[in-house]
């Protein structure tokens, strides 16, 4: 039995979720996810500029099926008023809305969105508040630590969301300037924890299945979300709650590794077509063979391979070979 967590009025069935990648976590590989037994995921971040001038291809990053709900919309923009209007458009489309403020991409905090926000709290809570008004679906925000290395942003801002009526926060523990380096000190999760009444969910460097139980006891945090350790490891999500449940999981066999490949290729030609599963899974093949031997063989072969079925065969004799 896995324990629940409730964000605002969604109940979850367990604390593990698929965490937003943009240009990742598309609806093949949120199905991959949940197939696995993760219990939320999100889409990618969609521009408010985009859902507001009614763009086709930001609703497009919406996209959903049943069996990929509940899901959580994650918008970026730094306007109260835009993302107040995109709130309100999106609302039939998930369960969840979630603002990003950490992104650390130069063209997202170049428009004051993503962590850029971490550096204006009044900005910050004036947005929340206008999202809050604007929306009655479980809302959240997603943030690092601050801008620099050092700077204990995450506390205001989190103390905002909780005052403005956000439902939960989400922290990876990384300053802007950090990017991706060095580790994500597990302890400010476990900070924010102590600091707020609503829910924390942890983030950041679960690479592992044993590494979700580990963050969810060090940190005390609600929930946690998965990223990197997910890329062509569906399995992450099934071998956590495994553990959670105090079970051994098993690594997956290579039969069960190609038939994950083969469904994930099969799910985004159903969804996405055969050209875009084609050059799409050429990425996530990469992750699904990676640690393997011959893994750099297979990847050199699978991208000069132009049809589905060439496609299937150099998979069966990769992973059953
Ligand atoms: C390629 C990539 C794209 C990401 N895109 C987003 C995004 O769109 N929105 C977001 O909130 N976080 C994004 N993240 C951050 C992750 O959600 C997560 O917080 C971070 O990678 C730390 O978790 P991990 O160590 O499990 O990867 C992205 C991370 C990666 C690696």
């Amino acid at each position: 039995m896995q324990k629940t967590v409730a964000i605002g009025s969604l109940t979850l069935d367990n604390r593990v979720f698929l965490a937003p990648m943009a240009g990742i976590t598309n609806l093949p590989m949120r199905l991959m996810a949940r197939e696995c037994g993760a219990a939320l995921t999100f889409t990618e971040m969609v521009s408010v500029n985009g859902l507001t001038r009614e763009g086709r291809k930001s609703f497009d990053l919406l996209k959903s099926v049943p069996a990929d709900r509940p899901i959580g919309m994650q918008l970026f923009g730094d306007d109260a008023g835009m993302l107040a209007e995109a709130a309100r458009l999106v609302e039939g489309y998930g369960e969840l809305i979630d603002i990003n403020m950490g992104c650390p991409v130069r063209k997202v905090v170049g428009t004051g969105a993503g962590s850029a926000l971490l550096k204006e709290p009044l900005k910050v809570a004036g947005i929340i508040r206008s999202v809050r008004a604007a929306t009655r679906l479980p809302f959240t925000v997603k943030i690092r630590t601050g801008w620099v290395c050092g700077d204990d942003s995450f506390l205001e801002i989190g103390r905002i969301a909780q005052e403005e009526g956000c439902d939960a926060v989400t922290l990876h523990p990384r300053s802007r300037a950090q990017m991706f380096d060095g580790k994500a000190d597990w302890s400010r999760i476990a900070q924010l924890k102590g600091a707020l009444r609503i829910p924390v969910i942890g983030s950041g460097d679960l690479f592992t299945a044993a590494d979700v139980p580990l963050m969810l006891e060090q940190t005390g945090c609600d929930a946690v979300m998965i990223a990197r350790g997910a890329m062509g490891n569906p399995w992450i999500f099934r071998e956590a709650l495994a553990l959670l449940a105090g079970a051994a999981p098993g690594a997956p066999t290579p039969a069960e590794r190609c038939a994950a490949a083969r469904r994930h290729l099969e799910l985004f030609s159903e969804l996405e077509g055969e050209r875009t599963a084609l050059l799409e899974m050429r990425k996530h093949l990469s992750w699904y063979s990676k640690g393997l031997p011959g893994a750099a063989g297979f990847r050199a072969a699978v991208n000069a391979i132009e049809d589905p079925a060439g496609l299937v065969g150099a998979m069966e004799s990769f992973f059953h070979g």
